[in-house]
């Protein structure tokens, strides 16, 4: 199999060099309006196609994947998250899957930071006070926030972006402490504090921050019982997956004073997000951008062809899921 005989089904808009490297390389089906596919079009598609680069948002449910085209070998995609993909289902239909690790830890663990800090200084409310026009005063006592010098951060998951998040912590003076299915060796702790359950962590965690992926063992982690465990006046982070939380028990923690604030990158619905977290002033909310940037598009889009090429190259693809 040569790569100019493939066809590569590209079904929402990449970064510019991504869809120029898949041109010059395979015969590519692009979605210039950014389109975002239904089922039924991810089936019909398939038919057109031997590899799919998707992204998160197209819905790989065990009902698609039994309909897909036998031409398809590989959905390699443009994500580290595969939750959208019925790995099983892939497994059992013999296509294979892959992702993309590693290089969107630093992107992500940025946002992380942000929305840790603008929860914490309350960015938001300040941000909306000031465009508002309605800033008439200013005293001692105007948007006070929380400091994050000396406090402890939990990390949910020491993978890779929790990595990059506990290093950026550790400029930030925090003591890191992670919950994690094992620990790890100390070249990664590199002092971070390991709790073998998920409580004892929550127990000590002023702040905490969810780095896991969304699995049936993780969803909805953090359930109104695992809220009422952190300190009072904790914040909350989650630029992760918005299946990991019980919505309703963290508004109600939000509303209580239980949590301070939050800051959120992912929500149970996305598009759009919750309307009742957006009445509350004490939430700061991003629309799933933590891997939005130029370099780390382009490095995304790059390694899921590296895969689709390791692949047709009759390689080992790196980043094989199923
Ligand atoms: C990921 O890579 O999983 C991000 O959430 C963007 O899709």
């Amino acid at each position: 199999m040569t790569n100019d005989k493939m066809t590569v089904w590209i079904t929402r808009k990449l970064s510019r060099a991504t869809e120029d490297r898949a041109e010059r390389d395979y015969k590519v089906i692009l979605n210039p309006e950014d389109r975002v596919y239904s089922a039924r079009e991810l089936i019909e598609g398939s038919r057109h196609c031997d590899a799919i680069l998707p992204c998160h948002s197209e819905k790989f449910t065990r009902e698609v994947v039994a309909k897909l085209s036998d031409r398809v070998k590989i959905v390699a995609n443009h994500s580290v998250g595969v939750d959208h993909c019925d790995l099983d289902a892939f497994e059992e239909r013999g296509i294979m899957v892959t992702n993309t690790p590693d290089v969107l830890s630093d992107a992500t663990a940025e946002l992380t930071f942000m929305l840790l800090l603008c929860a914490a200084r309350r960015a938001g409310e300040g941000e909306r006070l000031v465009r508002s026009g309605n800033w008439d005063s200013w005293g001692p006592n105007l948007m006070v926030g929380k400091q994050t010098t000396n406090k402890r951060l939990g990390i949910v998951g020491l993978g890779r972006v929790g990595q990059v998040v506990a290093k950026r912590a550790r400029g930030f003076d925090m003591e890191v402490h992670y919950f994690s299915t094992s620990q790890k060796s100390s070249n990664i702790e590199e002092g971070a504090i390991f709790h073998e359950s998920l409580d004892s962590l929550l127990e000590v965690s002023q702040f905490l921050s969810l780095h896991c992926p969304s699995t049936p063992q993780t969803k909805g982690i953090m359930s109104a019982e695992k809220f009422s465990k952190l300190p009072d006046g904790a914040i909350f982070i989650n630029a992760a997956r918005g299946d990991l939380v019980d919505e309703e028990a963290l508004i109600s923690a939000l509303k209580s004073g239980k949590l301070a604030a939050a800051g959120l990158d992912c929500f149970r619905q996305e598009p759009g997000g919750n309307p009742e977290l957006a009445e509350l002033e004490n939430v700061f909310m991003l629309p799933h951008i933590g891997s939005a940037t130029v370099e780390t598009r382009d490095a995304m889009g790059f390694r899921a062809l590296d895969n689709i090429d390791a692949f047709f190259g009759n390689k080992k693809p790196g980043d094989r899921v199923a």
